[in-house]
């Protein structure tokens, strides 16, 4: 079967803007984010002999749900500004082997590197987004400057964050209707911030980890990367205006009539109900 090259596939290429558009924004310092994207078989072996497995890679958990299941995703301790100019190296294709806690690499980490540390938050936020949402695609995690600057100053109550970054411009309810969900500052890159991440992945695509970053979902990076987007543009809005005397805000009546302009249910318990 002719295949075709890898560095041509379309989702190298997307992976590659991604990172850098992220990087761009201030919102990867040196190896600071990682990204997973769900490829289906034949995407991969267009480009791929899939039954050539280059190394055999331990998960470190139980990935069972997604077994046979593809993914690009971004390699532990590597720079998102270097993913253009070496995607080998930076980049690697992985599926899920028949036993759950193994990772066939077919492609990438040409270093001898593997995926990233946050592999468990990435995987098992997929198994809860795609019960909830089939077509979900892509989990990113980055650091955003004034959404992690936000965390330091405002209450971390999930309800509280919503409401304020809802708040800090008119897009937002219609965006994430679902708000955001906060964790406390945990210990990244373990199995048990992966557990406590899916769990508030059920509910919504954002996920705030105190005082590190943001998680985001979506059926394609464009949609998740958007979703990042709007978050963080609010936090500036509010960073740039704490401290500030507030003297005008979109209450919460017009929060709701954004919502029914938009066909949007906002998540319950947020806005006064009068
Ligand atoms: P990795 O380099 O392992 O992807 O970790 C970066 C990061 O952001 C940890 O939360
Ligand atoms: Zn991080």
């Amino acid at each position: 079967m002719e295949r075709k090259d890898i560095l041509s596939a379309p989702f190298v290429k997307a992976m590659e803007d991604i990172t850098a558009n992220m990087y761009r924004l201030g919102w990867d310092e040196r190896n600071g984010g990682n990204i997973s994207y769900l490829l289906s078989e034949e995407e991969v072996a267009a480009y791929l002999d899939i039954t050539r497995v280059i190394r055999k890679i331990p998960t470190g958990f139980d990935a069972g749900p997604l077994t046979g299941k593809y993914f690009i995703v971004t390699g532990t301790g590597k720079y998102f500004k270097n993913v253009k100019e070496d995607p080998e190296t930076n980049l690697g294709i992985i599926r899920i082997a028949s036993d759950g806690t193994t990772a066939d690499l077919l492609w990438g980490y040409r270093d001898g590197g593997k995926f990233t540390s946050e592999l468990p938050a990435h995987l098992m936020s997929h198994i809860a987004r795609l019960s909830v949402d089939p077509e979900n695609r892509v989990v990113m995690h980055c650091h955003p400057t004034n959404l992690l600057a936000m965390t330091y100053v405002h209450p971390l109550d999930t309800c509280e964050f919503t409401h304020t970054l809802w708040q800090m411009s008119t897009e937002c309810i219609v965006v994430f209707p679902e708000g955001v969900e906060v964790l406390p500052w945990m210990l990244c890159g373990t199995n048990e911030i992966g557990e406590a991440t899916a769990e508030k992945m059920k509910s919504a695509r954002s996920v705030v980890w105190a005082l590190h970053g943001l998680y985001g979902a979506g059926k394609t990076l464009d949609e998740a990367f958007g979703l990042v987007e709007t978050v963080e543009k609010a936090a500036t809005i509010y960073m740039l205006t704490a401290g500030l005397k507030r003297v005008n805000t979109i209450t919460d009546e017009q929060l709701k009539i954004l919502a029914a302009a938009f066909k949007v249910t906002p998540k319950a318990g947020i806005l006064k109900t009068k």
